[in-house]
């Protein structure tokens, strides 16, 4: 059996520069650090590897993937002393729908021609794993995208807040055609979810009221320039992944702004008005720096292997230990340190998903 695992890349954005940056790092003798796992069962990171990938934009379209990671308006933080080589996989022109409304096309160029058809270029790729990383909002393109993949018999990560898997009768239909899912909306590796979630829990553990807290992430990249102008489903994924945790009514608020100058480098705050015994008032106030894209490709190296896994197993429709240690909004939401324990174990074969 090939340890290979062929990915097809939906949006070269930033996302994708880090993950493809990230895989030279790693294949070129890079310090072994930064991963939840550097083997997953039997398969190394290493072994993910680019078969087929869309864009829209002018300026990615028809290069090679090692080039097109670096064309504006990406900026994502640049791997030192890596060796890009020609990856041999030319960015297809995908299917647009409403990837490319007019507040993004302000910071791109839409490019002319036909679209690929999606389903007979994963076919052609051999791909095996489909990740989507479309800007936020894009909930045509990204359903185009995902029917492709359940028609092509390959396995789906949606790394964004479109809620996909989440559809029950995708799901239903996904477990059906044995194709494996994780999503919705990848939880970064150290960002502004997981960070707030652990900091909810530690207070709930410990008997502290939450009475009021907000999330505020800044960054100047494209993803942050449209999360200004469509955000709703990104703002609803990252509320929703802290108010489920609090078992009372409490005030909670997850906001943005696009800081041009930032670049790829993201600032989450995280504010919180609490009480401990005898209801004595206590504020916290933190902040966390990070490099975005760098962030959610440590965890997709994970959620790519685990359906890789499913798919050696022949288990197809949502993989829930994944999809709720992975994402911001899975199908069930499950408390992070009981999901990492599922998920080992799913990882290990005793348990389907
Ligand atoms: N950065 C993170 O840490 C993080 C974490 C979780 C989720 N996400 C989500 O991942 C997604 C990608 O983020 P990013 O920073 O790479 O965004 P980005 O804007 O840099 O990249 C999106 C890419 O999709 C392309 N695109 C647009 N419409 C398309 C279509 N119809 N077909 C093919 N390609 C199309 C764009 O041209 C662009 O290259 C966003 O939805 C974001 O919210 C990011």
């Amino acid at each position: 059996m090939s340890r290979e695992i062929r990915l097809a890349i939906v949006g070269v954005g930033n996302c994708t520069s880090a993950l493809v940056q990230g895989l030279h790092y790693y294949a070129q003798g890079g310090e072994s650090v930064g991963l939840m796992h550097r083997e997953m069962g039997g398969y190394d990171v290493t072994d993910i590897k680019p078969a087929v990938a869309f864009d829209v934009n002018a300026c990615k379209v028809g290069l090679d993937l090692s080039d097109a990671i670096f064309a504006p308006p990406n900026n994502a933080y640049r791997v030192p002393d890596i060796e890009l080589t020609e990856s041999g996989v030319e960015v297809l022109m995908g299917p647009v729908a409403d990837g490319a409304p007019p507040h993004l096309q302000s910071q791109m160029e839409r490019a002319v021609g036909q679209p690929v058809d999606v389903v007979a270029a994963l076919r052609e790729a051999g791909a095996e794993v489909m990740l989507n990383m479309l800007p936020t909002g894009s909930a045509e393109a990204a359903r185009i995208y995902a029917e492709a993949a359940l028609e092509a018999g390959v396995a789906f990560v949606n790394g964004m807040p479109e809620l996909i898997v989440c559809d029950e009768s995708f799901a239903r239909e996904a477990e059906m055609r044995k194709v494996p899912l994780v999503g919705d909306d990848v939880k970064s590796q150290l960002g502004g979810t997981i960070l707030h979630r652990a900091m909810v829990e530690t207070m709930l553990a410990r008997g502290i009221q939450i009475k009021k807290t907000y999330q505020l992430n800044y960054a100047g990249n494209t993803d942050f320039y449209n999360l200004i102008h469509r955000g709703e489903s990104k703002e609803k994924t990252k509320r929703g992944a802290v108010e489920t945790l609090i078992p009372y009514e409490a005030d909670v608020s997850a906001g943005f702004a696009h800081v041009p100058n930032m670049e790829d480098r993201k600032t989450a705050r995280f504010y919180f008005e609490l009480a401990n015994f005898s209801n004595a008032p206590i504020i916290l106030d933190a902040k966390l720096e990070v490099e975005d894209s760098a962030n959610f490709a440590g965890v997709a190296v994970d959620a790519i292997r685990c359906c890789r896994l499913a798919l050696d197993r022949g288990t197809g429709g949502v993989l829930t230990s994944a999809s709720a240690f992975f994402c911001k909004h899975p199908p069930q939401q499950i408390v992070d340190e009981q999901a990492l324990k599922m998920l080992e174990e799913f990882i290990q074969g005793k348990r389907d998903r």
